[in-house]
């Protein structure tokens, strides 16, 4: 019997990136696994299938995780196609890369639209399934080193990143009576199709070497984070983060003397 057998898990923005390794490690360990994402629909679909080829269930949700009403259809139709909600990963992320001066608050409300309303609305929804079936689950979080420290021209980002944090403990205390432990993952910078569309190869190339570990963090090594965080093996973690980021936040890095 694999870890997450009989579990039935919801990754957002899970097309590529972060989110489709952690539904394909999900997969991999017994869940069957709700594939959400916005656009890339061919990008989902082959996660899809590869969930497939691993014998597990899965199914591709097209919406905007800002959207209540399609969130709400997200764990309708979960509990209608898979039977029932034990986990959920908030991974779908974006951000402007703007100084603050030039920042439009379109820019910003649409970045809080979808990191915090997303996590608060897909939580919120899931939370209640969860609570209606009684018999526990796991919520994480992908938040970012970016939440409990500034990093320049991104300061919508980083605002909604510590707010979801935040949301994390409070909901955390206010879930723990019902058996549903809720976390957060803090990756550094990661080695994913969004990254290169904003830096371009050469920049993650070169900037990459320079890091503690000499390289970005890939994908899977988040993806066996919340694997961690959504199993029993972290059955009495709640309300906290686990940081991910090869010493990213570490005081002057691999340069120190
Ligand atoms: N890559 C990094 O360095 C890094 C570091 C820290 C935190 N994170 C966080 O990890 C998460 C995943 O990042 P990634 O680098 O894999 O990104 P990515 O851009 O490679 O993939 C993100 C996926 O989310 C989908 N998405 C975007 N907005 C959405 C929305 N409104 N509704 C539904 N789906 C949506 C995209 O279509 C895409 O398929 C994000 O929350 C990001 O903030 C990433």
């Amino acid at each position: 019997m694999k870890k997450l057998s009989g579990k039935v898990a919801i990754v957002t923005g899970a097309a590529r990136g972060i989110g489709r390794a952690t539904a394909l490690e999900l997969a991999g360990l017994g869940a069957d696994v709700a594939v959400h994402d916005l656009r890339n629909a061919a990008e989902a679909a082959e996660v899809v299938r590869a969930i497939e080829a691993l014998g597990q269930r899965a199914f591709y949700f097209q919406g905007d995780v800002a959207d209540r009403a399609r969130d709400e259809a997200l764990v309708a139709e979960t509990v209608e196609r898979l039977g029932r909600v034990d986990i959920l990963v908030n991974n779908a992320g974006i951000g402007t890369r703007k100084p603050f001066v030039d920042l439009d608050p379109a820019d910003v409300e649409r970045t809080f639209g979808v990191i915090f309303w997303g996590v608060f609305h897909c939580s919120q929804f899931a939370a209640r399934q969860m609570i209606r079936q009684g018999q526990g689950g796991a919520i994480v979080s992908i938040s970012s080193v970016h939440a409990s420290r500034g990093y320049a021209t991104a300061a919508d980002y980083n605002a909604a990143k510590a707010a979801i944090n935040h949301l994390t403990r409070t909901v955390a205390l206010e879930l723990a009576p019902h058996g549903i432990r809720v976390n957060y993952i803090e990756p550094g910078w990661i080695d994913t199709p969004g990254e290169h569309e904003a830096f371009g190869d050469e920049t993650i190339e070169r900037e990459g070497k320079k890091l503690l570990m000499a390289r970005l963090g890939r994908p899977e090594e988040i993806a066996r984070g919340v694997a961690y965080l959504v199993s029993d093996d972290s059955s009495y973690v709640t309300g906290t983060c686990l940081r991910i980021d090869g010493g990213y936040v570490l005081p002057f890095g691999r340069y120190s003397t």
